[in-house]
C-alpha cells in the first residue's frame, strides 16, 4: 500500500472560494430546457418550470448559471425570446439542427434563476451579432426605466431592472464549428469594443472574454495572449472550456484529468499575468472554467447531423463510478486555484452531460452528482494551501502525476473543515494522513468514498483520528470527502 502525509497549517491559504465556483450551465440544447427545466405538466409550476428538478438543482448546491449557451448562443437573437409567447418566432437552430420555439428565453430563465436561488451568467451572440444587440440585451436586463429597451421589459410585465452581474462576451469564439467563428483578432477587437461599451453603462459588471475552445486547440496561448493584449483594461476574466474524456485502452491517463486541469489552469495563469506585465497593469485577470465535465463520445455523443424535433435527447450518456472520481477530482484542482478561478460551470446541468436526468414523471441523479453535491459547501470557505509528499505515478503525457490530490476548506462558520482529495493509481491502495497546524483535528463527520470499481457509487468511509491526525485509506481509483470538527483547545 501506497503512504501520502499530508500537512496543511490554518497560517497558509491559497484563497477564499468563490461561492461562483460551484457554478453549472443550461443551454438551448436537447432536452437541457425543453423536457428538463421547462416541462409543463404535474411536475412543474405554474410558469412551467419543473419541481422536482429545482428540488435536486438545490441539493446539488449549484450557485450559478450560464445560459443560453454554448455553441446555441452564436446564432441566437434575444429579442426573439421576450415578449407575448404567441407573438415568437420559432427559428432554425444551426448549433444543433433543431427548431427553437423561444417559449423559454432570458426572461423566463431569470425568473427561474430566482426561484432556484441561482446567480444568473449571460451570454451575449458574439458569432452573428455585436455591440448593438449585445448593449441592447444588457439595458433590456438591467436598464433602469425610462430607455428603450429598459421600458420593453417594463411592458412584458417587469418593472425591476433584474441586476445581473455576470457576462459572457460570446463563446468558443476560435471554433470552426461555431457560427460567426473569428481570428483571434478579430474576436480580440468585438470583446474589447463590446466589453468597453458595457463598462460605460455598468463599470461594475462582470466581464468574460472567451479563453480557447479547449487547450488542444492549435491557437491555445497565442488566442489568450491577442484577446487579453486588446481588452485587458476592459474585461475581468478569460474563459477555460474542458470535458475530459476516457480511453478504454489507457485508462491511467483518464486518471491524469485532473492534474491536466491543473496544468491548464496554471497555463493559462501564466499568459494573462504576462499580457499584463507587459501591459503594466496591476489589474489581475481571473478565470472562468465556464464549462468543464467529462465527456466519452462512445456514451454521450455524436450530435445531430440531421434535423431533429425540438426537445430532442443530446448527449445523454450514462456516468460510471470512474467518472464520478474523476470529477470528484477536477474539484479538488478548482478548489487548490481558487485564488485564480473565480466562476467554474458544471456543463451542463440538465439531461445533456448533466448530473441531473429526467423523465415526464421523475428526475434522478447521475453518479457525476455526488461529488459535487458534497463540495459545494465549500463555497465561500477559505482553502489551505497542501503539503504532500506521496509516490508519484508514471506518466506517458507528462514528466510523472502526484498519485494524490488532496485540497481541505476551512467552512465559512470556521468551525469545520472539509477534507477531499483523490488515489489516482489503478494498482494501489493509499494510507493517507493529515495534520492540520492550527485545527486540531477531534473527529470525522459524515466521511464518503467513491471507488471506480464500486457500481454502486457513494458509500461510507472508515476514517479516524490518531492524536489529532486524520486517517483514512483509499482504494485504487477513488476520491474521498471528510468533515472535521476542532477539538476545543485547538492544535
Ligand atoms: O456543452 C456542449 C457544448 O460544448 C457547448 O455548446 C459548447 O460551448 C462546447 O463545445
Amino acid at each position: 500500500m501506497n503512504r501520502a502525509i499530508v500537512r496543511f497549517s490554518t497560517d497558509f491559504e491559497i484563497g477564499v472560494v468563490a461561492p461562483t465556483l460551484f457554478g453549472s450551465f443550461v443551454e438551448h440544447m436537447g432536452r437541457g430546457v425543453y423536457g428538463g427545466i421547462y416541462d409543463p405538466g404535474p411536475l412543474a409550476d405554474a410558469s412551467g418550470f419543473r419541481l422536482d428538478v429545482v428540488a435536486l438543482i438545490r441539493e446539488l448546491g449549484v450557485t450559478a448559471v450560464r445560459y443560453p449557451g454554448g455553441n446555441f448562443v452564436s446564432a441566437y437573437d434575444w429579442e426573439d425570446g421576450v415578449g407575448p409567447l404567441d407573438e415568437r418566432p420559432k427559428r432554425l437552430d444551426l448549433a444543433w439542427k433543431t427548431v427553437e420555439p423561444n417559449t423559454v428565453g432570458v426572461v423566463e430563465y431569470l425568473e427561474w434563476c430566482a426561484l432556484v436561488g441561482v446567480e444568473p451568467i449571460l451570454a451575449f451572440n458574439l458569432g452573428t451579432r455585436g455591440i448593438d444587440a449585445a448593449r441592447s440585451l444588457f439595458e433590456y436586463v438591467n436598464g433602469s426605466p425610462g430607455t428603450r429597451w429598459a421600458d420593453l421589459r417594463v411592458s412584458h410585465g417587469h418593472p425591476e431592472p433584474f441586476g445581473v452581474r455576470y457576462w459572457c462576451l460570446g463563446n468558443e469564439m476560435d471554433g470552426p464549428w461555431q457560427i460567426g467563428q473569428k481570428p483571434a483578432q478579430e474576436y480580440a477587437g468585438i470583446a474589447r469594443e463590446v466589453a468597453k461599451a458595457l463598462k460605460l453603462i455598468d463599470p461594475d459588471c462582470v466581464l468574460i472574454a472567451c479563453g480557447s475552445s479547449h487547450e488542444r486547440m492549435p491557437t491555445f496561448g497565442e488566442w489568450e495572449r491577442i484577446v487579453l493584449e486588446e481588452s485587458y483594461p476592459y474585461v475581468d476574466y478569460i474563459s477555460l472550456h474542458a470535458y475530459y474524456e476516457p480511453d478504454p485502452a489507457n485508462p491511467a491517463v483518464y486518471l491524469e484529468s485532473a492534474y491536466s486541469m491543473d496544468r491548464f489552469i496554471r497555463g493559462v495563469v501564466a499568459t494573462a499575468d504576462s499580457v499584463g506585465a507587459r501591459l503594466g497593469s496591476t489589474k489581475r485577470i481571473q478565470l472562468a472554467f465556464d464549462e468543464w465535465n467529462i465527456f466519452d463520445p462512445r456514451r454521450f455523443g455524436p450530435a445531430p447531423d440531421a434535423w431533429v424535433p425540438t426537445g430532442s435527447p443530446i448527449s445523454e450518456g450514462v456516468f460510471d463510478a470512474t467518472d464520478a472520481v474523476v470529477v470528484g477530482d477536477l474539484m479538488v484542482t478548482l478548489l487548490n486555484n481558487c485564488d485564480r478561478v473565480g466562476i467554474a460551470a458544471l456543463a451542463q446541468l440538465v439531461n445533456g452531460i448533466a448530473p441531473i436526468m429526467t423523465s415526464p414523471d421523475s428526475a434522478w441523479r447521475q453518479t457525476i452528482f455526488h461529488p459535487f453535491a458534497r463540495l459545494s459547501a465549500a463555497a465561500g470557505g477559505t482553502v489551505l494551501r497542501p503539503r504532500i509528499a506521496a509516490p508519484e505515478l508514471p506518466s506517458e503525457r507528462f514528466e510523472a502525476v502526484p498519485s494524490v490530490s488532496i485540497a481541505a476548506v476551512l467552512l465559512a462558520s470556521g468551525e469545520e473543515l472539509l477534507v477531499t482529495g483523490a488515489n489516482r493509481s489503478l494498482e494501489s491502495a493509499v494510507a493517507v494522513e493529515v495534520a492540520v497546524a492550527g485545527f486540531g483535528i477531534a473527529s470525522t463527520s459524515s466521511p464518503v468514498v467513491i471507488e471506480a470499481r464500486d457500481a454502486d457509487g457513494i458509500r461510507p468511509l472508515e476514517a479516524s483520528v490518531v492524536e489529532g491526525r486524520l486517517l483514512v485509506e483509499l482504494p485504487p481509483a477513488s476520491w474521498f470527502a471528510v468533515s472535521l470538527a476542532e477539538d476545543a483547545a485547538g492544535a
